[in-house]
């Protein structure tokens, strides 16, 4: 399976931090954020990985990374013209993954713990789809998924009335079915395409499935959990 790390976008909500360098190059306790989701899928046994971010960064995530060489990776770089949603991020990987199924994960995502599992379980499995769900105290800041009787029925993408304190953690394990949705989506209330709108799909079409991830999980794109994230990963080498 193929690897895709979504880090474009614009880092707003990390201003003025984000104001000459990209989100994702910023530090995380003693790496950069990016290094994060590459371990985690380089753990996972994902080595073919396309990076995605803007083109005013790409050369920075090239200095940093090369060929990936060095970390045991193999890298591809896509430039994403503006910050139109992580779905016209993803849709760039299209010819690089083909036919097979694969990972795609947001480069804000800190996550301590293995994918192993739920990669090779999602590899035998005949849906089109897996997320990975975590109980949150803040809903209304993620994507949620509603499960009833052991199924996910429905998605919400940062709601005002949460129906469900499942968060959608930032991994996506997909097929290429994804590549045909994202063209009939329409940009939401914040005039972006939503990744919800995409897994919504493969809900109405009893094609997704779901686990909860058993681990640390952390969406830095904020100050507090940019700390946070910095702290736990200090207590882990403590
Ligand atoms: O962290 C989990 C949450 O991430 C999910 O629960 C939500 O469903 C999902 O929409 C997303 O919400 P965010 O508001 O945190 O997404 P954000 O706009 O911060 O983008 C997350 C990452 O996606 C970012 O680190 C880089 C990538 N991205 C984003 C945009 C808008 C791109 O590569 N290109 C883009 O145009």
């Amino acid at each position: 399976m193929k690897g895709v790390i979504l880090a474009g976008g614009t880092g707003s909500r990390l201003y003025p931090l984000t104001s000459v360098t990209n989100k994702h190059l910023l530090p995380v306790y003693n790496k950069p954020m990016i290094f994060y989701p590459l371990e985690l899928l380089r753990e996972a046994g994902i080595k073919d990985i396309l990076v995605v971010s803007g083109g005013e960064n790409i050369s920075d995530f090239l200095k940093l990374l090369g060929s990936g060489r060095q970390y045991d990776v193999n890298l591809t770089y896509k430039v994403q013209d503006g910050s139109g949603g992580i779905p016209v991020a993803l849709s760039l990987a299209k010819d690089f993954i083909g036919d097979d199924k694969f990972v795609a994960i947001l480069g804000d995502n800190i996550m301590d713990g293995s994918i192993r599992g739920y990669v090779e379980s999602f590899g035998k499995s005949g849906a089109g789809a897996k997320i990975l769900l975590k109980k949150v105290d803040d809903p209304h800041r993620y994507g949620l998924a509603e499960v009833r009787n052991g199924k996910v029925v429905g998605m919400q993408e940062k709601p005002a009335e949460p129906k469900s304190d499942l968060a959608i953690c930032g991994i996506y394990l997909l097929d290429k079915k994804a590549f045909g949705i994202i063209p009939k989506l329409k940009p939401s209330k914040r005039a972006e395409l939503e990744i919800t709108e995409v897994l919504q799909h493969y809900v109405d079409n009893n094609d997704l499935e779901y686990e909860i991830f058993e681990g640390f999980w952390i969406d830095a794109g904020t100050f507090d959990a940019l700390h946070t994230a910095s702290k736990f990963m200090a207590s882990k080498k403590a």
